[in-house]
Parts: C-alpha cells; structure tokens; sequence
C-alpha cells in the first residue's frame, strides 16, 4: 500500500503562501491626465464570471488608493520580465508627489474607453470601469461596488475594453509568490480538444 503523505500543520500566513502564484500587475489610474499614477498590485481576483467582475486589493495608504476612489475607472496593465525593475520602483516609491512613470521608465498612454491611462511597455493592458460607476447596477449588491475587508479595500469593476499584443504570451507574465517574481512556462496538462 502507498505510503501516506505526512501532513503539518501551516501558520495562517504560511498558508497563504503556500497558494500557487499570482499575477503582479502595474495599477493605473486618475480622471485627468496630470492626476495620472502608477503602483504595483498584486491582490487581484476574478469575482464573477458571468458578467465578468475583476477587483483589486489596495490599501487606503496608498495614493493610487485615493486616485481610484477619486475616478471612475482604473487599468491593469501585465508587465513582462524586461519591466521588473520598473515593477519594484512602482511597488516601492510613493506617488503621492512624484510621477512614477517617470521614474520607472514606462510611458502612460490614454485609454480607449477610460480616462486613467494604459501602459505603452505592457503587452496586456486592460480597462475597467469601477462597478459604482455602472450604469446598471443590479449585477451586483456590494455597496458602491467597493469592500473594506482588514487592511485593504477591494475595488471591484468591469471590463470595458482591452488591447493586447498580437505576439502577447501569458506564460511571460510576471508572477509575485511571496516575496518572490517568477514566470509561469511550464504546462503540466493543456485544454481537451
Ligand atoms: C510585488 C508587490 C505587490 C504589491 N501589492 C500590493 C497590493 O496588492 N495592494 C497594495 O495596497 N499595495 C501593494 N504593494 C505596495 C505598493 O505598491 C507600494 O506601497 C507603493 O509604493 C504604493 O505607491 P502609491 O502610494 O503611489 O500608490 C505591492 C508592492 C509590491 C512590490
């Protein structure tokens, strides 16, 4: 008989980073081009999936934090491995007085149907519109389309529209695991045909 696995016991925190890896995405926002500011975020969750509702976990700390309070929308933009140290400047310096594109040497560009800006490096840039801000409310019933759970608040919005790169490979993307950034290239079982 096949021996069982020995099983011990995690730490709340530990089992959180035992999870499998998540996206790190450079957040944008602002409703005017000179309130314009990037951060990196790594709490992202798809919520539903019919419609599709995306949500970020930010702290009120932050200034993209009240940027997004502020406006009606935010972009979430996939940066690649070449944009690692753009990432780390973004998820270390705070935009509260300076322009972080700048800075991490990335170029902030209009959105096609919101009025943060998408990134011009990110391979996948992707629009949303903040469920508050959405003209029929009844998919939903989170108060203004926002959560405050612990230390951070879940802002929660539609996509309203996203452009990727033609040669855009998600195995590229760069992933945060618990302190760590990696690259997801290795599939162990591809989709049925
Ligand atoms: C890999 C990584 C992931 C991060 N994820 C989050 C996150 O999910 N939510 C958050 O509020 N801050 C997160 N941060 C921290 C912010 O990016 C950081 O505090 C940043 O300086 C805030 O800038 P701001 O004040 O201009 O918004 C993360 C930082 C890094 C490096």
């Amino acid at each position: 008989m096949a021996k069982e696995p020995e099983r011990i016991d995690l730490e709340q925190s530990e089992a959180i980073a035992a999870l499998p890896h998540a996206p790190v995405l450079l957040v944008c926002s602002g409703d005017k081009e000179e309130n314009w500011n990037v951060t990196t975020i790594g709490m992202f969750n798809v919520f539903s999936l019919f419609p599709i509702v995306l949500g970020i976990g930010v702290k009120t700390s932050r200034n993209i934090y009240r940027l997004i309070a502020d406006s009606e929308d935010f972009t979430i933009n996939v940066p690649t491995a070449e944009l690692l140290q753009a990432v780390e400047v973004c998820g270390r310096e705070a935009g509260a007085r300076k322009n972080k594109f700048k800075e991490a040497k990335l170029t902030p560009e209009k959105g096609k149907r919101v009025s943060s800006p998408i990134i011009k490096e990110c391979p996948l840039n992707i629009e949303v519109r903040k469920l508050s801000s959405a003209k029929k409310k009844s998919i939903y019933s989170v108060h203004e389309g926002e959560m405050d759970i612990g230390d951070h608040t879940w802002f929660l919005g539609q996509i309203v529209h996203t452009d990727a790169w033609k040669e855009y490979d998600r195995t590229k993307a760069l992933l945060y695991w618990d302190g760590e950034y990696r690259l997801a290239d290795k599939c162990l079982k591809g989709k049925e045909e």
